[in-house]
């Protein structure tokens, strides 16, 4: 018989079926065993009868969870059944048995980290995954539709992209090298031959704070199009945010629900979201939350999580004190103490999602705030190439894909939204 998935053959409902799985649960009697069987689409309880396996009870009773199985039998509707739907067994194969799974109820989180190859066998794991597979197949169609091309950038890098304080330093031949920040001084000179560009890639940031949104290594989802200015940037930003959680409502209420989200909420993520400079979100902290943060301060996580506190859809921030930005974000000539910058703050204290500008392309400006963060310039002269041949206004920005896996699942933290975890304390297995 050839084999069907769970989720298909419950969809079948009836008549005999070939299923495979791991063992999720297993409990019995002298006489019944009950199994229930989990694959990557669902879980299904088999049931086994001494009756008909009399010679094979001893290896029967010896079936202990995640052993691999093919179970051959006829499914019917079962209330009582886990998934409403059960198999009665006739024919079964331990493909490859199990020792004592290490893993039972109410464990340490570091033990779990410790076993986290093991962990992220669990149904909890594989709804996250799916999510944040919808969400970067999402982000991926929204800019393939839109006539962007995805593009390669280089993982080892010769400059620091966003402070050099995170910067993760390797030893190339006999050279020093960093793990890419973000793509972003790549993807500006990707732009003259290609003009819309995205990529999805790994990048390294060395937190030194252990907080529950930052990671060591994480991806970023990024694009960056010849032409575009601010006002096009937010557009950009914001149909590709509403496109990610209308494909997760679409694709995965199931995974939603079993994490313990609100769907009818994020339904209600439509846009356009709300936007605000950050003056106004300094007016908003003093008038609304009576705290003072004087300009030219970064928004901390807690005053973040005040601001989207009066909203119930990502906020728009724009116009950040152009002196505590990076280095490449040009001043807003309109109000020229503050950047052509935006970052997204996600609903619930999920924090900063996205941060993007438009670009400087001014050379003596970009050298200026290098030297002001101590960097020397003559290290950037392949990037101020972009602004002697036909330079261009461009924009782009780049999404934190963890953090947006993080907000859709409502997780407590960062750590889960990523199958290995790397931050300062954990690199391991
Ligand atoms: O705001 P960031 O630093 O922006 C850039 O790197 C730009 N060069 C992107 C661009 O314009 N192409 O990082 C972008 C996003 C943040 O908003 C956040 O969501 C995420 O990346 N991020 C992290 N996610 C997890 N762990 C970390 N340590 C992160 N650092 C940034
Ligand atoms: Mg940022």
């Amino acid at each position: 018989m050839t084999f069907l998935s769970i989720q298909e053959a419950i969809t079948r409902g009836s008549g005999k079926v070939a299923v495979r799985g791991w063992v999720y649960r297993e409990r019995g009697s002298n006489q019944l065993k009950f199994i229930v069987l989990r694959d990557s689409t669902n879980i299904i309880q088999c049931v086994l009868e001494r009756g008909r396996f009399e010679k094979e009870w001893s290896e029967i009773d010896k079936i202990q969870v995640e052993a691999s199985m093919e179970m051959e039998g006829v499914i019917k509707e079962d209330k009582r059944a886990p998934s409403g739907y059960e198999i009665s067994v006739e024919s079964f194969k331990v493909v490859g048995g199990s020792d004592t799974f290490p893993i039972t109820k109410d464990q340490s989180p570091e033990f779990l980290l410790d076993v986290r190859h093991l962990a992220i066998r669990s149904r909890r794991y594989s709804a996250i995954f799916k999510v944040k597979n919808t969400i970067l197949q999402a982000f991926r169609n929204y800019y393939l539709n839109d006539g962007y091309f995805e593009w390669t950038p280089p993982i080892f890098q010769p400059n620091q992209c966003e402070g050099g304080s995170t910067l993760f330093e390797v030893k190339y031949y006999k050279e020093k090298l960093f793990m890419t920040q973000s793509w972003q001084l790549y993807g500006e000179s990707g732009i003259f031959g290609l003009e819309k560009l995205f990529t999805i890639s790994p990048c390294f940031r060395a937190e030194k704070s252990k907080t529950s949104r930052h990671l060591s290594e994480f991806w970023m989802a990024e694009m960056e199009a010849a032409w575009m200015q601010l006002p096009q940037l937010i557009e950009s930003v914001e149909g590709c945010l509403a496109f990610i959680v209308k494909e997760v409502v679409e694709k995965n209420e199931e995974e939603l629900k079993l994490l313990g989200q609100d769907v009818d909420k994020l339904r209600k993520i439509t846009v356009p979201f709300p936007r605000i400079t950050y003056k106004d979100a300094l007016k908003l902290l003093k008038e609304k939350e009576n705290v003072e943060v004087p300009f030219g301060k970064d928004l901390r996580t807690v005053e973040e999580d005040l601001i989207v506190k009066h909203f119930d859809k990502p906020v728009i921030v724009t116009n950040y004190p152009k002196a505590i930005m990076a280095f490449y974000k040009p001043a807003d000539p309109k109000d020229p103490e503050t950047a052509l910058c935006l970052d997204v703050l996600a609903p619930e204290g999920y924090g900063e999602i996205v941060g993007g500008s438009q670009r400087d392309i001014d050379i003596e400006s970009l050298k200026k705030a290098l030297i002001d963060m101590g960097e020397k310039p003559e290290h950037y002269e392949w990037y101020f190439d972009s602004r002697r041949y036909g330079s261009v206004p461009h924009s782009g920005y780049g999404m934190g894909v963890e953090r947006v896996v993080a907000w859709l699942c409502k997780l407590d933290n960062i750590k889960d939204a990523i199958p290995f975890p790397r931050t300062m304390l954990r690199w391991k297995p």
